[in-house]
This record gives structure tokens, sequence and C-alpha cells, in this order.
């Protein structure tokens, strides 16, 4: 048995945060993130380092209080209703700081217990999820035996003992090889089926592409909003089509009066969704176009990266 079974009810949506403001002495860490969050879905928090992701973490956490702005957490407020935001947040933090002594089950069980669920439940979820992050046979060992990849696993097994509505991943991809960055995307996508509402940050754009429906854009302190997202649907419309004899292609489109790019060899064409991309294929190959590359244009999430960078210029 799995930890599937007890997927909490969904809220539409799971995070709403408006101007939310926190400086540490002089340092402006957050000086404005407004975002949204729905449930049911997997949002990327992307920015350099340093633009303010993990505090604007803690303190949808509950963690940390903002000095200015509002936040709503499955509902509740982090500063007035802290043990509700605890109950509905799994946190998993950027440095796993694992009880290195402790073997993986007795570092869930614990977790379990300070989330006042009764010891033998703790242990029983405990070995639901060690199953699901693929750490059973690690549940006796000490979790300092583990791998980097291991460790990220157990950290997401530990924001998840108390089946949290909302969970927020900070940079859990960083460091870890492509067979564990599969392996947390395939968890993380399944946490979202689930109804489950999943805020994950990096730095990285490559690491979060394929693993998340929405991006917030986070520079200096601050959330770049609608335009970013707007940005990010936008790119995904755009296809990379090349066939064996350009010109061909070429001809085709402009006697359809199809619009399109060219780029290098190829051209990029746009589609809504992907019926209609299946349709322009097949109208292209029924017009004896010989095509060899039909596909996205490439991460969505790094063509908006690059047009932000290039609107700033
Ligand atoms: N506890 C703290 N005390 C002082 N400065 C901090 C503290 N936490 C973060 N900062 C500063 O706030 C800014 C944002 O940091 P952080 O939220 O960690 O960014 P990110 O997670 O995007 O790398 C940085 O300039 C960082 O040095
Ligand atoms: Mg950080």
């Amino acid at each position: 048995m799995t930890a599937t079974a007890q997927a909490p009810a969904p809220v539409r949506e799971a995070i709403v945060a408006n101007g939310v403001a926190r400086s540490f002495g002089s340092v402006r860490a957050v000086q404005d993130a407004t975002l949204t969050v729905p449930a049911g879905s997997v949002t990327a928090l992307i920015g350099p380092n340093g633009c303010g992701k993990t505090t604007l973490m803690l303190m949808l956490s509950g963690l940390l209080r903002p000095d200015t702005g509002t936040i709503t957490v499955a509902g509740h407020n982090p500063s007035t209703d802290a043990a509700a935001v605890r109950a509905a947040i799994g946190w998993m933090p950027d440095q796993l700081g694992s009880w290195d002594n402790l073997t993986c089950l007795q570092t869930l069980t614990l977790m379990g217990e300070a989330y006042r669920i009764p010891r033998a439940t703790a242990r029983e979820r405990g070995l639901d999820l060690l199953e699901r992050v693929h750490l059973i046979e690690f549940a006796n060992r000490p979790a300092r035996v583990l791998s980097r990849g291991q460790k990220q696993r157990l950290s997401l097994a530990r924001a998840l003992v108390h089946d949290p509505q909302v969970l927020l991943l900070d940079e859990p991809a960083n460091g870890l090889d492509p067979r564990s960055r599969i392996e947390l995307r395939t968890l993380v996508r399944e946490f979202a089926a689930e109804g489950r509402a999943v805020l994950v940050s990096s730095h990285v754009l490559a690491e979060l592409d394929e693993m998340v429906d929405d991006a917030i854009f986070m520079s200096q302190g601050r959330t770049l909003g609608d335009d970013a997202a707007a940005m990010v649907a936008d790119a995904k419309t755009r296809y990379l089509v090349h066939a064996l004899d350009p010109a061909a292609l070429q001809a085709a489109l402009t006697g359809a009066d199809v619009p399109f790019e060219a780029a290098g060899e190829g051209v990029i064409m746009r589609f809504v969704d992907e019926q209609r991309a299946a349709e322009a294929l097949t109208w292209l190959v029924q017009q004896g176009v010989r095509i060899h590359r039909f596909g996205p244009a490439g991460s969505a999430l790094e063509q908006t990266y690059m047009a932000m960078n290039e609107e700033r210029r």
C-alpha cells in the first residue's frame, strides 16, 4: 500500500500571497511578492541566487513573519493561525540537515510524532513513504549512509509525513544526478495528480522545465507577475519544424497562407494545442513535404527567461 489513498481534499487556490515583503536589517530580501499557487499542479519559483526564493518560502510556510503583505495558505493566515498552516504544509528545506545517526524510519517516525501523530501510525506512514520514495531498503540504516539523491528523497518523505495539501520544495533538484532528477520529477508530478499544490524553487531553469505546469519568476526580491506567465504560455505554443527540403516546406506554408518564422534550416510555427499541431503535421505530410523534425521549439521556461532579459536591455 502507498500513501496515495490518503490524498487530501483539494483546495483550488492553495497559496495566495499579496505584496509580501521582508527585510533582514538593511537587506531587503523580499520586496514585493505576489503569487497564486493552485492545487493539483506544480508551480515553479524561478530566479537567480539571492533573489529571495528561500525567504519567500519560509514566509509561506509560516516559519518567518513578513514585514508587510498578506499570505493565505490552504485558507489560513500563517501569522495568526500558524498551527493550521503547519498542518497543511510540507516543507522541504534546501539543506537536509538530517539527523545522521537516526535511521530513515526513525527520522520519519520522529517527524510524525512532532506532528502529534501516534507513534504506531507514524511508523506505518514512514514505511509507506519510504516505499514510495524508493528508500525502503534503507529503512533501518542510518541517514548518513545515503547519497545526496537519496537524502533529498528522505527529505521529501519527511515533508510528507503529515499528509500535507501543500508542498514547498526549496531547490530539491540541486546537485542531483540526471536519474535522481527524473525520479524526483515523477514523484512531484504524482503529488500534483493527487490534488496537492506544489511550489518548487530553483535557480537553474533546466532543472524544472519538464516538472512544472506554471512558473513564477523572481528577480531582486520581486515576483514578475502575469507578464512572465503569459510569456511562458506563449512560448509553449511555438513548434520547430524541419523538412528534408526547407524550401518546399516554406513554399507549402506560404502557398496556404500559414504564418511562420524562418529559424535556421527550419521554421517556427504556432499551435494553440497539440490537436492543432497534429492536424498541421498531417496536412504537411499530405502536401508531400517530407518532415523529419516536429516538436516544441525548446524549453518554454528558458525562452521566457531569455525574452525577459531581452526586455530589460
Ligand atoms: N537571515 C538572514 N539574514 C540576513 N540576510 C539574509 C538572511 N536570509 C537571507 N538573507 C539575504 O536575503 C537575500 C535573499 O536570500 P534568499 O531568500 O536566501 O535568496 P534565494 O533563496 O533566492 O537564493 C540575499 O541577499 C540573502 O543574503
Ligand atoms: Mg535559496
